[in-house]
């Protein structure tokens, strides 16, 4: 028998269907709530109650910690995929046959040209700019070189647009970080693999052959697929809202690139590397910054600790704390950043209002120890992670106008002034 939820208003009884999902998650469905209650809202401010839509794209259990895309758990992509595949995975729904991904890859190379007026653009920013500023820009710009947009009702159509972001962004990235480094920009080398000519396009040096690293390139791809999609977060919120006006997919993505550019979302990375600097600056003493954390009257957070929806622990940053040893030991880097981020780790772990709270290190909190030993400068961190959270975007953004979601437009409850008579500069 169908499950349903009664909401009593003022004495008046109302029915609602309950919706199960496939892993037993409950939601009531209120999408007649306003309608037969004649204008009954919910609020739920940060959306912390709200499913937003039916996805099929990621589970993730906050409280047992656990997070799989279209079925795979992360532990196992991680160890046996590769972020193309992943990536495939996550637009299409299953890991692709040999032939599908070779395919994949040759159509993302056939469109990873960008056209040379964007390096104008370029141009014009200063060295100075934040790389997401000028992601962010630089993505919206492709919309003005590729006008036609996409008809969602085409496959091939489709299937067209996600090569070409796939294929033009990590140039954009690339390119984001040459700038700011004032090296000449650079292409790679199609014949590599997707994360290989990734690695070569950001470092490659134009006076001498570059080596690729295979143990770079693993913790690369590791990085990048763990970030690849994270259900209904704030940027892939923000890229299903702006999409949902039908706006096209490089307007979509570039919105979802401003949304995580924040320190409280994807900018966490930045902010944690910058935190454990200034805490190697101050003397090294964390115990200081875990008093400072706990204190309700400094607005100081440890950056890389929390998360909306993990509440146990973060899958992710069990992987990645593997990885960052492994990467620091391969390429013989001894960094006293990485001790302080041990002890405040260890210390917080312990501490009765982290755990109350059920505060732990999130993947942020690793990721950045591994692109600074890889040499990438700290701005550079969230576009790191843009470029990882791509395929998620795109196949959020695929679904949602493939369900033919209608436009997102919450409401609110009206707390201002009521009606008032307007007052002439003599009266106010
Ligand atoms: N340091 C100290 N205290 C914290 C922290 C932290 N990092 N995070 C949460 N708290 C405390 C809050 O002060 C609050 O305490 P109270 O109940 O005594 O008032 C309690 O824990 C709950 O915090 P909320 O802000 O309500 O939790 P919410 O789920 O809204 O926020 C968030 C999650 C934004 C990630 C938060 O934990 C935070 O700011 N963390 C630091 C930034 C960070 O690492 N962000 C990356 C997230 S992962 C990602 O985007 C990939």
């Amino acid at each position: 028998m169908s499950k349903k939820a009664i909401l009593e208003v003022d004495g008046k009884r109302y029915e609602f269907p309950v919706l199960i999902g496939t892993e037993n998650e409950i939601a009531i469905d209120i999408k007649a709530l306003r309608g037969v209650t004649n204008g009954i809202t919910t609020l739920d401010p940060g959306f912390k109650n709200t499913s937003s839509c039916e996805s099929a794209i990621t589970f993730l259990d906050g409280e047992k910690g656990i997070l799989r895309y279209r079925g795979y758990s992360i532990e196992e992509l991680a160890d046996k995929s590769d972020f193309l595949e992943v990536a495939y995975l996550l637009i299409f729904g299953e890991l692709p046959t040999e032939e599908q991904k070779l395919k994949f890859h040759r159509d993302i190379q056939k469109t990873s040209l960008v056209d040379e007026d964007i390096k104008k653009i370029l141009d014009g920013f200063p060295k100075s700019a934040h790389p997401m500023g000028v992601l962010s820009a630089l993505t919206s710009a492709l919309t003005a070189f590729n006008p036609k947009s996409v008809n969602v009702e085409s496959e091939e159509d489709m299937y067209r647009a996600i090569c070409k972001i796939l294929g033009k962004f990590p140039v954009l990235v690339a390119w984001a970080y040459r700038k700011e480094e004032g090296l000449p920009l650079a292409y790679g080398d199609n014949s590599l693999g997707y994360v290989e000519n990734f690695i070569k396009m950001m470092f490659e040096l134009p006076n001498e052959e570059y080596k690729m690293n295979p143990v770079v390139v693993d913790a690369l791809d590791k990085l990048l697929i763990l970030h690849a999609d994270h259900e209904q977060n704030c940027s892939t919120s923000t890229v299903r809202v702006v999409g949902s006006s039908h706006a096209g997919l490089f307007a979509s993505i570039s919105a979802g690139i401003s949304a995580l550019w924040g320190p409280l979302h994807g900018g966490a990375n930045q902010a944690v590397i910058e935190m454990l600097e200034a805490i190697k600056e101050d003397g090294g003493d964390y115990q200081k910054y875990i008093a400072k954390a706990k204190d309700k009257n400094d607005p100081f957070r440890l950056m890389g600790f929390g998360h909306r929806v993990y509440k146990n622990f973060d899958p992710r940053a069990n992987i990645i704390k593997v990885a960052a040893e492994e990467v620091l030991a391969d390429l013989g880097i001894d960094d006293p950043v990485l001790d302080i981020a041990r002890g405040l780790a260890k210390e917080a772990l312990s501490d009765e209002y982290f755990k109350s709270r059920n505060l732990y290190p999130n993947v942020d909190f690793y990721s950045g120890i591994i692109y600074r030993a890889l040499g990438i400068p700290v701005p550079m961190f969230t576009a790191m992670f843009a470029l990882g959270r791509l395929p998620g975007w795109i196949a959020q953004w695929k679904e949602m106008r493939l369900r033919k979601e209608p436009i997102s437009r919450p409401r609110q409850l009206y707390i201002g002034e009521t009606l008032r008579p307007f007052k002439s500069f003599e009266e106010r």
